[in-house]
């Protein structure tokens, strides 16, 4: 049997080198390999703030930075959550499959619950996980590219199908996850890569904005730059993600800048990142506003119809 890769982003914010080396790569890779479902996840913004925010706008960014590194919508369909009403329905039926104490138990809801700025936690805090089964389960997606932090859910969504599978009938296949072989990239301040924390470089940066931040990243007092991730975790960080622009061991870029110093690792650096997102911010210029919605509206009609087709089978397994 065939693979189906899904995958999805929740419209917070643009996206940065971190989701490029993370997972984006991998799908431009997999895309005409594999039939392939990318979600723009709106329904999920609203797990961990009141308010869905400036979603318009903040779904068009996610397009035009989609486009902008090469999916092609003709090869890829591009969707969102609030325009596939099948797709949310499954979240019932799967909710009866999953227990309160094993809602309760998932690592990556506890951490988000301790950051959120939330003052009371929504109930969709602890279940938005199976909505996530829904979102993998309508397309019988089989390869899900995600980061760590996504593994627990993808737990809850192998259970769903798996639980599903036993009461009702064989439907769904039980997805696996594919991780990016990449290194984890820290921001330019050494802690996790966030655009909330200002300290990533988003696909749509500048090339001034780019070369900016870069000179404000963090590095040591030693002249002689070496790659050790162990005790210079900044400077390593930053000859990484120079080595992953230019396709080059870190280790090899740091022996060539030798005893130049930071100025020269933050040249080198920047010099890597520009010339890499040169063709990316190219594209970026080719499409507009009003090419993002085309993209959306087209695949939200494609995944339509597969989620239509995926709840009536449900539906008639479970005797509906
Ligand atoms: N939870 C994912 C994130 O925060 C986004 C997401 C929603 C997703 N639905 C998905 C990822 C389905 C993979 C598959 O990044």
């Amino acid at each position: 049997m065939s693979d189906v890769v899904l995958t999805g982003d929740r419209p917070t914010g643009q996206l940065h080198l971190g989701h490029y080396f993370g997972t984006l790569a991998n799908r431009v890779a997999l895309q005409g390999v594999h039939p392939m479902y990318v979600l723009i996840a709106d329904y999920q913004v609203i797990t961990d703030r009141d308010t869905p925010g400036e979603i318009q706008r903040n779904i068009t960014e996610l397009l035009l930075d989609y486009l902008a590194v090469g999916l092609d919508p003709r090869q890829v369909t591009i969707f969102q959550h609030s325009a596939v009403p099948e797709l949310n329905q499954l979240l019932l039926p799967f909710l009866s499959l999953v227990s309160v104490a094993e809602l309760s138990r998932n690592p990556t809801v506890k951490d988000e619950i301790a950051h959120s700025s939330q003052s009371a936690v929504s109930g969709l805090m602890f279940t938005y996980p199976v909505h996530q089964a829904a979102d993998i389960l309508f397309c019988k997606g089989t390869l899900v590219p995600v980061g760590k932090d996504q593994l627990p859910h993808l737990e809850v969504t192998r259970l769903v199908a798996r639980r599903f599978n036993e009461r009702y009938g064989p439907v769904f296949p039980e997805p696996q996850a594919m991780m990016g072989a990449s290194p984890m990239l820290r921001g330019l301040d050494g802690g996790k890569m966030s655009k909330s924390r200002g300290n990533a470089i988003t696909l749509a940066a500048t090339e001034d904005e780019t070369a900016a931040l870069i000179r404000k990243a963090r590095t040591d007092a030693d002249r002689l730059i070496t790659f050790d991730e162990e005790r210079r975790p900044e400077v390593a960080n930053l000859l990484m993600l120079a080595g992953l622009c230019l396709g080059r061991p870190p280790q090899e870029i740091a022996e060539e800048i030798g005893d130049g110093g930071a100025v020269t690792l933050k040249r080198v650096v920047t010099d890597a990142v520009n010339d890499f997102l040169a063709p990316i911010r190219k594209r970026r210029r080719e499409h507009g506003e009003a090419d993002a919605r085309e993209v959306l509206a087209e695949g939200n009609e494609r995944a339509r119809e597969r989620a239509i087709a995926t709840l009536d089978e449900v539906r008639a397994a479970m005797g509906f």
